[in-house]
């Protein structure tokens, strides 16, 4: 294994909501140096077969693995969910491989939730990841789950926290599905940006359900993990790189949005 403390930590989505995650990472890890890669080109996963997201991530993968990561993170739920065996197979004993999946999964057992609502994309709902996971771990655990497709693009496009995104976010959350629910898995790294959103519903409705975003809870695993095998870097700040596989003005914009700070985009044709 790369256990070079000093090697960087790889991470990557779809396209910026990813970003969220490696906030995350540098609020709970602030000496590390991160290598993010948004595949804007192929942006969203949400609706793509996992066939074909599976080979964007080994493409990514190879890539992250030739920048020598220590950790390489699938900041995608949908990714996570249908490509994470195969990266971890094909990072071998090179690097550490995470997802945003099981951290949750963990989080849910040992609080001991037993009527749990995710949303999520559609490839992310599809593949029943979650339910499987958690089934597995405690078959007495109700999942219920629901596609929130509008969502992500939603996000992206700056609908945040007014009334298009209220009334959205009110349909999806007065469906049938997630009625009976006592946490939300917010399953999509974009969504921690609409979490209070989501919060200020069920607390005008008196309704407690807790919210989960997955962001904080796997930084908080890949800590945990980092300082039991020696890699939390420990010296000086090191310096991040964010690439992305096409360039518009437009994801320039809403990096601020996800990462709480500009962010200067490198592009990266990589599937050229
Ligand atoms: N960020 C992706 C996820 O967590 C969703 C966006 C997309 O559909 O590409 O699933």
């Amino acid at each position: 294994m790369n256990n070079n403390a000093h090697a960087p930590i790889g991470l990557f989505d779809s396209g910026i909501g990813g970003l969220t995650v490696a906030n995350a990472i540098l609020e709970q890890l602030p000496n590390e140096s991160l290598i993010y890669f948004g595949d804007t080109a192929h942006l969203p996963y949400g609706d793509k077969s996992a066939d074909t997201i599976r080979y964007f991530t080994k493409t990514i993968g190879s890539f992250l693995l030739s920048k020598e990561c220590k950790i390489i993170v699938i900041a995608c739920n949908t990714a996570s969910s249908v490509a994470f065996d195969m990266l971890e197979n094909m990072a071998g004993d090179k690097a550490y491989v995470f997802n945003v999946i099981d951290a949750v999964v963990d989080e849910i057992i040992r609080k001991k939730y037993k009527k749990v609502g995710v949303i999520g994309t559609l490839g992310t709902i599809n593949s029943n990841a979650y339910k499987t996971k958690i089934k597995k771990k405690d078959a007495d655990v109700e999942v219920q789950q629901l596609a929130t497709p509008l969502l992500a693009p939603m996000i992206e496009s700056g609908f945040v926290d007014g009334q298009i995104s209220h009334l959205v976010i009110e349909e999806y959350l007065n469906s049938p599905e997630l009625q009976d629910i006592e946490t939300l898995i917010l399953a999509c790294t974009h969504y921690p940006l609409i979490k209070k959103e989501i919060e200020a519903f069920y607390a005008a409705k008196n309704k407690k359900v807790d919210v989960l975003a997955t962001n904080e809870i796997v930084a908080a695993q890949i800590k945990r993990f980092m300082i039991e095998h020696g890699l939390v870097n420990y010296e000086k700040k090191g310096k991040s790189a964010f690439y992305v596989s096409d360039y518009t003005e437009s994801f320039a914009k809403t990096t601020q949005l996800f990462f709480k700070e500009s962010v200067d985009l490198i592009h990266l044709p990589l599937f050229k």
